[in-house]
């Protein structure tokens, strides 16, 4: 057996440094790299893989059955849009948030909604817990079928015993292989854990769904440590302060990666918003000087946003600013640029050009 080395892993996109350093040469991360030990993952489930999975019959490409890669649908309309179907059998998913944004709130509903057993793996909560919380989102329902374990080998024994068509793993920074000398949420244990629960998704070919927490800095290593084990990359974002909630598809195998899914927290879960338009413009007052409503795409869906604009003449020997919130203001300057020296509109002055007199 290979002498372990020491070495220190960018917790946030997994490379592999040989000597500590403040930022990863790789993806220029900040204190981002963690002591580990060296990466046993490729070699060992290679061989492991090599064991689990019947040897490759090749055969012509026309016998072959288009409705095994067929994405089942989630009935959940909002997730299904961002998976473009639902999740396809034998494919392994990320959902990748911060925490208390609603992950796990999303994927119980979802387990409640699939119409076979499922397996839910809290490594994290307790049993106690998810009962809790599956009893305020009313997603008590016999096939869905709970673990509270954080061991990859007693979870791989549970699926073997439960036999589900749908497993939620909750989180994979919280599973720990006890075969890989490495501390739990390092990359080591993460990239290991997944590499294995892949395999486990392709030979019983059943959708697998990691949760994955995106921390700001330090200890965990992040979803993108991930994101090229897996099949599909969802992230949930949104403001704490405010019940909206935006699903996109970060990286999809199976689909498109223009959708975008948008979900309300209530008390009792996240609710589809198939009208946002009606949302982002209920408490708009028409009228108001510097709004207006635009239309834009999101994916297949049009979006009805409104932009607020304000000027405000600074006070001498202050220079003048420009300032965007939810705008690039890269693009911002760019697009102000061209509508003055092509549109000859004068923007940079508050004297502004009445658009009448544009040419
Ligand atoms: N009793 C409740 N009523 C309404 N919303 C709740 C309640 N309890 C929790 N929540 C919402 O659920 C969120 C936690 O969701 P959760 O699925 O646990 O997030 P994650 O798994 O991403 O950490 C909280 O931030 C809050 O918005
Ligand atoms: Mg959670
Ligand atoms: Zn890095």
């Amino acid at each position: 057996m290979a002498r372990m080395r020491t070495v220190y892993n960018c917790s946030d996109c997994g490379a592999a440094h040989y000597k500590w350093a403040g930022k990863c040469d790789s993806c220029g991360a900040w204190n981002s790299l963690v002591e580990d030990v060296e990466d046993p993952a490729e070699s060992v489930t290679l061989a492991a893989g090599m064991a689990l999975v019947p040897p490759g019959t090749p055969q012509p490409l026309s016998t072959l059955s288009s409705a095994t890669g067929k994405p089942t649908p989630t009935t959940i309309g909002e997730l299904d849009r961002v998976l473009d179907g639902g999740l396809v059998p034998g494919s392994v998913t990320l959902l990748g948030g911060e925490p208390g944004i609603g992950k796990s709130t999303l994927l119980l509903q979802l387990l409640a909604a699939w119409p076979k057993k499922s397996l839910y793996v809290t490594a994290e909560e307790s049993a106690q817990q998810v009962r809790l919380r599956a009893e305020r989102l009313h997603a008590l329902r016999d096939d869905v079928w709970l673990l509270s374990e954080a061991s990859l080998t007693n979870i791989v024994a549970a699926i073997d015993s439960v036999a589900p068509t749908l497993i939620v793993i909750d989180s994979i920074q919280a599973v720990a292989d006890p075969t890989l000398g490495s501390a739990p949420g390092s990359v080591v244990q993460v990239r290991g854990c997944a590499y294995r629960l892949v395999q486990e998704a392709k030979s019983r070919n059943i959708p697998v769904i990691l949760v994955g927490h995106v921390t700001k800095e330090g200890g965990l290593a992040g979803p993108r440590v991930l994101e090229h084990v897996v099949d599909t990359v969802l992230s949930f974002e949104g403001d704490r302060h405010h019940a909206l909630r935006l699903l996109r598809a970060v990286k999809h195998r199976f689909g498109s990666t223009s959708e975008l899914g948008l979900f309300e927290m209530t008390e009792t879960g996240l609710a589809g918003v198939p009208d946002a338009s009606q949302m982002f413009l209920a408490d708009r007052r028409p009228g108001t000087p510097g709004s207006i409503v635009v239309p834009t795409l999101e994916g297949q869906r049009p979006l009805l946003v409104e932009v607020q604009a304000l000027t405000n003449p600074v006070s001498s020997g202050v220079p003048p600013r420009r300032s965007a919130q939810g705008l690039d203001p890269g693009r911002l300057a760019m697009l102000l640029a061209v509508l003055e020296r092509r549109a000859r509109l004068s923007l940079s002055s508050t004297r502004c050009t009445p658009l009448s007199s544009v040419v």
